[in-house]
């Protein structure tokens, strides 16, 4: 049998979404530390960028689920000398129950599902980022609720974050209003897919209007650090501060996957505010990743 990969939230439906969410809200109620469905299953988790919050949810979601993390890092496997993809994916996929890839191309996820006999996770590529989703539709469900027919505001880089919260928007039937740069929109062939729930706007005021939600993310992304200085320049009028909050509902979330920059993409004042929840959205990677190691791991569904 095929295994299940997750590289779009599109490989799950949105009645496997709103599952999986209850899931993970009931995962992080349990306190039961017998509940161990993955007891003997390893990950392996190979990271070419930088994490604090995806490597430590994953490996910590894994030993508490019963199994085990392995961090690999292309540095110290034949994976940074070379070795091709498919061969790599085929040998690791013999040895371990699930590979969660962090790469700075997309398709490096995609030819690894191709040759892996196990399920393969996007734990971040430069298009993509639906393990974050998870969380930012966990922790919205949380505070108020189903997000469908609801307003968020994507405010800043049309990157792998925005793409993934487009994928959202249309799987979970809630408004997506985007304000970017011009030259920094979100690509097209994604926007395509759900132009039924997405508009855009030409300000971040605009966008803000009447959203239930606003979210951002870094200004420059990673292996984007030499463009900081002209991203600056070009983001200059897409902070999220004050008076963009004020456009929102009085009652509207602020969200941001982490790390921030507090004074270029958010002020303080909002990232340290009352509205936002980037604390209970980064704890909810790992209720939101149990659940899906769960789905995708567990002997029933592999
Ligand atoms: N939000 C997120 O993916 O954080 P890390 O880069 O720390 O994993
Ligand atoms: N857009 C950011 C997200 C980091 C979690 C990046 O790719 O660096």
């Amino acid at each position: 049998m095929n295994p299940r990969h997750f590289i779009s939230l599109h490989d799950l439906t949105s009645a496997e979404i709103r599952a999986l969410i209850q899931r993970a809200i009931a995962l992080k109620n349990n306190r039961d530390l017998t509940f161990q469905p993955l007891k003997g299953k390893v990950l392996a988790m190979i990271f070419e960028k930088s994490s604090t919050r995806t490597r430590i949810s994953f490996e910590t979601g894994m030993i508490q689920l019963g199994g085990n993390a392995l961090f690999l890092s292309p540095r110290d496997t034949q994976l940074g000398r070379g070795e091709p993809l498919e061969d790599s994916a085929r040998v690791i996929s013999s040895m371990v129950d699930g590979i969660m890839l962090r790469t700075h191309r997309h398709e490096t996820v995609t030819t690894f599902a191709k040759y892996s006999r196990v399920p393969v996770i996007n734990g971040l590529t430069e298009l993509l980022h639906p393990c974050q989703l998870l969380a930012d539709m966990q922790t919205y469900f949380e505070q108020r609720g189903d997000i469908e027919g609801k307003t968020v505001a994507w405010i800043g880089d049309g990157n792998n974050m925005c793409h993934s919260y487009i994928n959202a928007a249309a799987l979970l039937n809630f408004n997506l209003n985007i304000a970017c740069p011009e030259a920094y929109q979100p690509e097209p062939a994604i926007v395509n897919a759900s132009t039924a729930n997405v508009r855009f706007f030409d300000t971040p005021a605009a966008a803000a209007s009447g959203a239930d939600l606003i979210t951002t993310d870094v200004w420059a992304s990673m292996g984007q650090e030499q463009e900081q200085k002209l991203r600056e320049q070009a983001f200059k009028n897409y902070q999220v501060d004050r008076p963009i909050m004020d456009a929102a509902h009085a009652d509207a979330l602020f969200m941001h996957c982490l790390p921030a920059h507090r004074g270029e993409e958010v002020t303080s004042d909002v990232i340290d505010g009352p509205q936002s929840v980037v604390f209970a959205q980064a704890e909810n990677r790992l209720h939101a990743q149990k659940a899906l190691l769960e789905l995708l791991l567990s002997e029933k569904c592999s």
